[in-house]
């Protein structure tokens, strides 16, 4: 026994798994003699020193001595203990497990036959796509060509349209699957005991998939312009948004090919960037990359994750997030096996596709190669928010870039980028480094609770050991934004009816906390599915996926149906006069350090400035007069 399961478990999945050909998703295998070798996974290295014996079903790298069995193969690699070790390796296999202890997992067959439901859905969407005759269905088709989204790439990405009315669940109850299997899949939502109902209708559907390429998840895009612009599965069984990258099935080969995984925000962003043949290129679902994402990652890139960020504020606040992910693990004493992380920002307020369509790939590809380790990439971020030319600049400058450093301050890496910043901030180095050595030392964990939650929640993988990371203090400004985002997300969970006039803000608003974020999200979901739920059945539900919000959600903001909606309208407005007063110290900032700017763009810039601040000062005090 080991974890709860069984050694005839455990012999079963042994004789199941062939090492050479799950180090062959790796890596590159030669076969050499009776042998097959490979440059190692764990230690990067150019020439094969990495043994397996295809009869032990063992392997033995002669540059960093390790070796052991598949399961040990997958420990070292990922990082996942034995027993995880042995139900990665049972999945992989097709084998179902029982296991003692735990949870009890959602069963092989179960999980399968949601698949099945998926697979089904994203043919049923494609064929509509393809061919259905009705004015919605032209306008589906009409929209993905004017965004260059014609021609093949429907077939290639199995794009989708969802008609709704109730077409989608007839579809399915011919193939055989049962209402429970399409609400479990949530393609389905129950209403009532009137029956089923299409969760996704008048959409483009972008079918998410595994590792493998299965379907386990949809996207819904609206047509055109609308809200929730897109409306994805909730999580369920086999989708857990948090460890799933879309394209990662497309981009795996590219990935291992060339050692490098690029990191785009959206699912168009993906498509384009592939068609354009960049192919190394996947998404996260709306969410932030978390740890689980940058495992997966590595299993296929062995060398850099390039984070491209939109130009934009939100891509901005990715950026910043990304930054959390400092560690120990990006210092050379960590030894050559981790893949090391990079970052972009486009230019121009770009997204990527935009950016490969008037730029064209070549041009992309350069900015990736010339991608900044995310450690300099993060202390530039934080230099670029000073005027280093004025002593005052570079008094301020110092301990907000070196707090970068907080995370790894005992590295070699973090002095040598200290005795750097000495010089961009002429400050004395000793000086520097004894601010470097007296920095909260990086055992002030915080864990990455907010964004791995509902994985972590539902997989028994046991807890990782989460990143470190040191908060830096919060502003005046940040804490009362983001106690403006728990109130007014509240005040809507206590008054729903009043949310779904406020579903544009709820979904554009750049949330400064993942969880708000979140919040949000369950909430639009809810009430897209059931708009008249009451009030006590949505807050329970929310608190029941995110027991962490349930504090914050018993607060009561507003004591009428009239103050809640005053509230709710004043509270929206200052929420995006936030968003806009965040978008014009970007370009603001953007406008002093790009260096880059023609005369022309740096006077574009300028004034789009000052139309956005104009725009800001009218509605601010519009907004005071309430
Ligand atoms: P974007 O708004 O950048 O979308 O959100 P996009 O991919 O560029 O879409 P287009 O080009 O306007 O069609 C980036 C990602 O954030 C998630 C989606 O995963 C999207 O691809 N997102 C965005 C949502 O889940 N819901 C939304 O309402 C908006
Ligand atoms: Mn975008």
């Amino acid at each position: 026994m080991a974890g709860g399961i069984s050694d005839e478990d455990i012999q079963r999945v042994r004789e199941a798994t062939d090492l050479v050909a799950l180090v062959g998703e790796r890596v590159p295998v030669k076969p050499k003699g009776r042998d097959a070798w490979c440059c190692c996974p764990l230690h990067h290295e150019k020439t094969p020193s990495f043994k397996i014996d295809p009869g032990r079903q063992t392997w033995h790298c002669f540059g960093c001595g390790e070796g052991g069995d598949a399961f040990s193969f997958l420990m070292k690699l990922d990082g996942v203990s034995f027993p995880e070790s042995v139900r990665i390796l049972a999945d992989r296999a097709h084998i179902t497990i029982t296991e003692q202890n735990g949870k009890p997992s959602t069963p092989r067959e179960k999980k399968s036959r949601l698949k099945k439901v998926c697979e089904a859905t994203a043919d049923f969407y494609h064929q509509q796509l393809m061919r259905l005759r009705s004015p919605e269905a032209d306008d589906a088709r009409a929209y993905l060509q004017k965004r260059s989204l014609g021609g093949v790439v429907p077939k290639t990405w199995c794009l989708g349209f969802a008609p709704g009315h109730g077409s989608l669940v007839t579809h399915l109850g011919k193939c055989g699957f049962t209402p429970d299997e399409m609400v479990e899949a949530n393609v389905a939502v129950r209403r009532d005991r009137a029956g089923l109902r299409d969760r996704f209708f008048n959409r483009i559907m972008f079918p998410i998939f595994d590792e493998a390429g299965e379907c386990i998840a949809f996207g819904g895009r609206v047509i055109g312009s609308g809200e929730p612009k897109y409306l994805n599965s909730q999580e369920t069984p086999i989708f857990h948004k948090s460890s799933v990258l879309y394209g990662l099935n497309k981009a795996k080969e590219a990935m291992t090919a060339s050692g490098d995984a690029i990191v785009v925000e959206g699912y168009t962003d993906v498509i384009a960037l592939h068609e354009a043949g960049i192919t190394n290129v996947v998404a996260t679902l709306g969410t932030a990359l978390t740890l689980r994402h940058i495992r997966l990652l590595s299993r296929y890139a062995s060398k850099r994750i390039i984070y491209l960020f939109d130009g934009d504020a939100a891509g901005q606040r990715a950026a910043d997030r990304a930054l959390e992910f400092i560690d120990y693990s990006m210092t050379p004493e960590a030894g050559a096996s981790r893949v090391e992380l990079y970052a972009v920002t486009l230019p121009n307020n770009l997204d990527p596709a935009d950016y490969v369509t008037s730029e064209g790939a070549p041009s992309l590809q350069e900015l990736v190669a010339h991608a900044q380790p995310l450690l300099s990439y993060g202390i530039e971020r934080r230099l670029e928010q000073f005027d280093l030319s004025t002593a005052e600049g570079r008094t301020r400058a110092l301990p907000t870039a070196l707090q970068v450093l907080a995370p790894i301050k005992d590295s070699l890496l973090a002095k040598d980028y200290a005795i750097q910043l000495a010089s961009r901030t002429r400050t004395r180095e000793e000086d520097v480094l004894a601010m470097l050595a007296e920095l909260k030392p990086s055992g002030a964990q915080v864990s990455h609770r907010e964004e791995t939650t509902e994985a972590e929640v539902e997989s028994q993988a046991p807890q990782k050991p989460h990143s470190t990371r040191t908060p830096m203090p919060l502003s005046a400004a940040e804490k009362s934004r983001r106690k403006l985002e728990r109130e007014l997300l509240c005040l809507f969970a206590q008054n729903p009816q009043l949310a779904l006039g406020y579903a544009h803000v709820l979904t554009q608003t750049q949330w400064h906390r993942p969880s708000h974020e979140k919040l949000a999200n369950e909430l639009l979901d809810l009430l897209i599915e059931q708009p008249d739920i009451a009030p006590s059945v949505l807050l329970s539900t929310l608190v029941t996926r995110m027991p962490e919000t349930a504090n914050a959600l018993s607060v009561t903001i507003a004591e009428t149906k009239t103050q809640a909606s005053s509230m709710a309208a004043y509270m929206a407005e200052e929420l995006l006069l936030g968003d806009l007063e965040d978008q014009i110290a970007l370009l603001k900032n953007q406008l002093k350090t790009d260096q880059t700017l023609s005369a022309a763009d740096h006077d574009a810039l300028f004034q789009s400035i000052v139309g956005l601040q104009k725009d800001l000062a009218q509605r601010r005090s519009a907004q005071n007069l309430l």
